[in-house]
């Protein structure tokens, strides 16, 4: 993870730099820093805890001055978060200034070379190998040093050098790591990503592996290994920078939570045209699909939750057998698949690492993989055959809400779409289907005016100690999403069961005044939910019920009752992880968390 920023330019580069890696913090935020050349050598300031650290050390930038320089912000992965382990490392002799986001995975076996040619570390850090190395290699020429490097490192990087020899340039490169170039005028960027240029320019280029970038205020020259010149195609960035901003909420993820029902009509219209699901984006043909003998789903985190629900609404619409995979298991699992498997990514950031890997080695196995991605242009949606974007725009909150709400709405585009093409659907199931879609924003907007019900519940249950979620089947699915939510922005033990299985031991945890919150909204499964309920509630537990207005029934058993509007169930989802997006908003904010930027996590998780 981590954001990395650089300016070469004609203003001040320190606030720049501050101001870039604001925008950058959902990445990591555990420590920050800069290097910038004053005219004279290259000056660092660094520290261990938020940007406002780093912004109080300096006196926002004022203390460092010059006209280009590179800057930090940290999640910590080698290396506890400290003044000394925070980027940018410094080389030796102090001629070289890096900052990285990535993992060099055989760092210590260089460390160790270096050390006994007499170089001295000072930190814990993978990244200060590269600074050595690259004062090692150097012999006048940085990007000769920079390709020498390069030949040695393994792992994941986005690199940003600075070199006192060559005061008027940024040299970066990146591979498995994101970095984009900001083309502005008079003065150019490297960073992580958009939101940290996006006041100053809106062109940029997007790196591919290995690309390396010779940055200046007047010039950007992109070569590769062979330091060939390489043509680079702009890309207008066409979002309003009021997308990433919080436009007078509290929190980024109340208004990303407020924006749903936008998102997923963003997301959905589109694609419907006549009454029918088009994807012009894909080019996967019907015969193809009719070839299909199995489905896998691979992601991380939320969006392998949505993955979790798409393995219940695919199998039972297309009949095709769907397995579903966390990313870092299915890599190393030696999943059997061939060319009549269809891979299915997800993934919001379309960085994650993890998730890259999988949809690497699905190919290398010969699958045909199709990803459903936000950010357009990142590496996951580069190499997928097919990409499918969702239109949620830019999510800055750590916690999900948007984006999986309209990963969710593609699952069921794409299911549809290929139900359509198997003929697993009667015409009018088509068409009903497609009627609840397109109702679906609307009835999620009606929920969002209810919110001042979770609101009273979360003042009920803020300081309860654990929650246990439980569900069957797609109420399953959003148990864990529910859980997941609760547990990363509130701190509180929270943990996600299918509702008949809570017998088999987890049962044992509940005792008077635990929380249980019951999802039953699906209609079939109703009775067996409330059977699971009394189970809980024989054991003291407080129920906190979920259900659609339609059953009122469970007013007989549960002590709290939440009601979404009725839909049909494959779509449920839709409108049931709303209320449990709020609860854990509302929780989280009556216990005082840092909602936007929980403890230990990052947004974008870009190592292993
Ligand atoms: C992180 C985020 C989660 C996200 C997961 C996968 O853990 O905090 O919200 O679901 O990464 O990220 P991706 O960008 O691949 O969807």
């Amino acid at each position: 993870m981590c954001g990395i920023v650089g300016y070469a330019g004609e203003v001040q580069a320190a606030p720049v730099l501050l101001s870039g890696l604001e925008k950058l913090e959902y990445r990591g935020y555990d420590s920050a820093g800069m290097a910038i050349y004053d005219g004279e050598a290259i000056r660092v300031a660094k520290a261990k805890g938020r940007l406002q650290v780093l912004r109080e050390l300096t006196s926002d930038g004022a203390l460092i001055p010059g006209v280009i320089g590179i800057g930090h912000t940290r999640w910590a992965t080698h290396g506890a978060p400290s003044d000394i382990n925070s980027h940018p490392q410094v080389s030796d002799s102090g001629k070289f200034a890096v900052v990285h986001n990535g993992i060099i995975e055989n760092y210590l076996q260089l460390k160790e070379k270096l050390m006994k040619k007499g170089v001295a570390f000072v930190s814990e850090t993978d990244t200060e190998v590269v600074a050595q190395l690259l004062e090692y290699y150097y012999k006048g020429d940085i990007v000769d040093a920079v390709i020498q490097v390069l030949r040695r490192v393994e792992g994941s990087y986005a690199l940003g050098v600075l070199c006192e020899d060559a005061p008027d340039q940024i040299v970066a490169v990146r591979k498995d790591s994101p970095l984009i170039v900001g083309l502005g005028n008079g003065e150019n960027f490297i960073a992580s990503d958009v939101p940290a240029i996006l006041s100053r320019t809106r062109d940029i280029y997007r790196l591919n592996d290995n690309e390396i970038v010779i940055l200046k205020k007047n010039s950007v020259q992109v070569l590769n290994m062979d330091k060939e010149p390489v043509e680079k195609e702009v890309s207008h960035i066409d979002w309003d920078v009021s997308a990433a901003e919080k436009g007078g909420y509290e929190h980024f993820m109340a208004k990303e939570i407020m924006e749903q029902p936008k998102a997923v009509r963003d997301t959905v219209s589109p694609r419907l045209r006549g009454g029918r699901v088009v994807f012009d984006e894909i080019s996967l043909t019907p015969e193809q699909i009719r070839a299909f003998r199995k489905i896998y789903i691979v992601a991380c985190g939320s969006a392998y939750h949505v993955g979790v629900v798409a393995k219940y609404v695919l199998e039972q619409t297309t009949r095709i057998p769907v397995e579903v995979d966390v990313a870092s298991e299915f890599r190393y699992r030696q999943p059997i698949l061939g060319a009549d498997t269809l891979v299915l990514v997800i993934s919001q950031s379309g960085e994650t690492a993890d998730t890259l890997a999988a949809l690497r080695e699905a190919k290398r196995l010969g699958a045909y993989t199709l990803s459903i991605v936000n950010v357009v242009g990142s590496t996951i949606a580069n190499e997928s055959d097919d990409v499918i974007y969702t239109w949620a725009g830019p999510e800055i909150a750590v916690a999900t809400t948007k984006a999986y709400s309209t990963q969710l709405a593609v699952v069921y585009l794409l299911t549809l779409y290929l139900a359509d093409l198997l003929g697993t659907l009667t015409p009018q199931q088509y068409a009903g289907y497609i009627e609840e879609l397109t109702a679906l924003p609307e009835k999620m907007e009606a929920i969002l005016n209810n919110r001042a019900i979770i609101q009273y519940l979360a003042s009920k249950f803020f300081n309860v100690r654990d929650v246990f979620f439980i569900g069957r089947n797609l109420d399953y699915a959003m148990s864990l999403e529910g859980s997941l939510k609760l547990k990363e922005i509130s701190y509180i033990h929270s943990d996600a069961y299918a509702a008949g299985e809570l017998k088999h031991g987890t049962i044992s945890l509940v005792e008077d005044g635990t929380l249980v919150v019951a999802l039953a909204t699906q209609k079939r499964l109703f009775d067996k939910m409330m059977s699971n309920v009394r189970e809980v509630k024989t054991r003291g537990a407080v129920v906190l019920g979920v259900t659609t207005s339609s059953q009122r029934q469970i007013e007989k058993e549960a002590d709290y009752v939440f009601y979404i509007p009725d839909c049909c169930p494959m779509m449920l989802p839709s409108l049931s992880v709303i209320p449990l997006q709020l609860f854990a908003y509302y929780v989280s904010s009556m216990k005082g968390c840092d909602i936007d930027k929980p403890r230990n996590l990052a947004k974008s998780v870009t190592v292993e």
